[in-house]
């Protein structure tokens, strides 16, 4: 006997296709060029990001599993959840632990996956719905970044943002982000956020350029995506990957690299872009953080770490929020030494 699953798609039908049109007039015509990392994930591009997980460069996902394997049951005493909302959930992979954690505690009802992967969300939902009997599964086809509705199943509610996702927003989209998503939290709510750390910057850029190529394949994958979408007439064998470390900014750009001069033709737009030989178009950037900006852009947002979780090399940090209490907050800074 299956458990209930469906699929909501959020957003109007005619959004993505408008929003593809407006980041590619908008990026494509900026200088220097950049594209926004969400249009990586077609079918494609989401089979890609599984391999990447799976590549021995690539410690990030490996690192968060074994912080949610260690932690998973005291981040499920803390919230009590009765739903689990996941954005960017992708195959929910990881969120087995969360699962798992919180139906052993007894309180789960409800899983509610967000991504704008429509087949991620399938095969996810799928699976999931037949592992876990019971559970209501309500796939969410939306773009977190332009619209934020929780679902209106009971709370606690825990929302779970994985993966170091919250990375590839730029900073002002990240602030902009958390404030709209601590205006959908309510008391007793609490949100769950994995952030890669600052390290040896060796180890992040081979992270990000694998050497069997599969981070390449995926990041020209935008290109594919533009060229259906648009009718654009990209060559991805003209251009490049590139991982390059931002010391200033401390975060990962991933770019493509024009191999040669050459004008690009995106019908549906009627635009022609010429590109330079080696200029360079801005398809990712993934910040890396520390305890303490993380911390301070959560408290900007109105969220207050209550845990902090890393592995034990501390290549990778998961935090705990819930929605600050202003009058709490007085409180522990009228009497210091409190518990932290
Ligand atoms: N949480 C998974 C997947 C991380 S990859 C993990 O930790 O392994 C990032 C995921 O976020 C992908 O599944 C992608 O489709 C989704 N995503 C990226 N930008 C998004 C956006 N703006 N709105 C919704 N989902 C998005
Ligand atoms: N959230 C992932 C990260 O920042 C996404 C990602 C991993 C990615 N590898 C990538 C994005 C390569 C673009 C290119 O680690």
């Amino acid at each position: 006997m299956a458990a209930p699953f469906d699929l909501t798609r959020l957003l109007p039908a005619d959004h993505f296709d408008a929003a593809l049109r407006h980041d590619v007039r908008t990026g494509l015509t900026a200088d220097p060029k950049w594209l926004p990392p969400k249009w990586f994930y077609d079918a494609r591009g989401s089979e890609l990001f599984e391999q990447i997980t799976r590549l021995p460069e690539y410690y990030p996902t490996r690192a968060e599993r074994a912080i949610l394997t260690a932690r998973a049951a005291e981040a499920a005493a803390a919230t009590r959840a009765r739903t689990l909302v996941e954005l960017g959930s992708g195959s929910s992979e990881k969120t087995r632990l969360l699962l798992d954690a919180l139906r052993d505690l007894g309180t789960l009802e409800s899983y509610v996956p967000v991504d704008v992967s429509e087949s991620a969300l399938r095969e996810a939902g799928d699976a999931l719905a037949a592992e876990y009997p019971g559970l209501a599964v309500h796939a969410l086809v939306s773009d977190f970044t332009a619209t934020l509705a929780l679902p209106p199943t009971r709370g606690p509610r825990l929302v779970a943002f994985l993966g170091g996702t919250l990375g590839n927003l730029l900073p002002d989209e990240r602030a902009a982000f958390l404030a709209a998503l601590r205006r959908e939290l309510e008391p007793g709510d609490s949100l769950l956020v994995g952030t890669d750390l600052v390290k040896d910057p060796a180890v992040l850029v081979a992270a990000y350029d694998d050497a069997a190529g599969v981070t390449a394949a995926f990041d020209r994958n935008v290109l594919h995506v533009v060229n259906r979408g648009l009718d654009a007439d990209f060559d991805p064998d003209a251009f490049a990957h590139v991982a390059h470390w931002n010391a200033a900014n401390e975060w990962i750009e991933m770019r493509l690299r024009s191999l040669r001069e050459q004008t690009v033709k995106i019908r549906d737009l009627d635009l022609a872009v010429p590109f330079a030989e080696g200029e360079e178009l801005r398809t990712e950037v993934s910040a890396k953080f520390r305890r303490r900006g993380i911390t301070a852009e959560l408290a900007a947002a109105g969220l207050e770490l209550v845990h902090w979780w890393t592995d034990p090399e501390e290549r990778f940090g998961l935090s705990l929020a819930t929605p600050a209490d202003r009058d709490g907050a007085a409180r522990d800074a009228a009497a210091p030494g409190g518990d932290s």
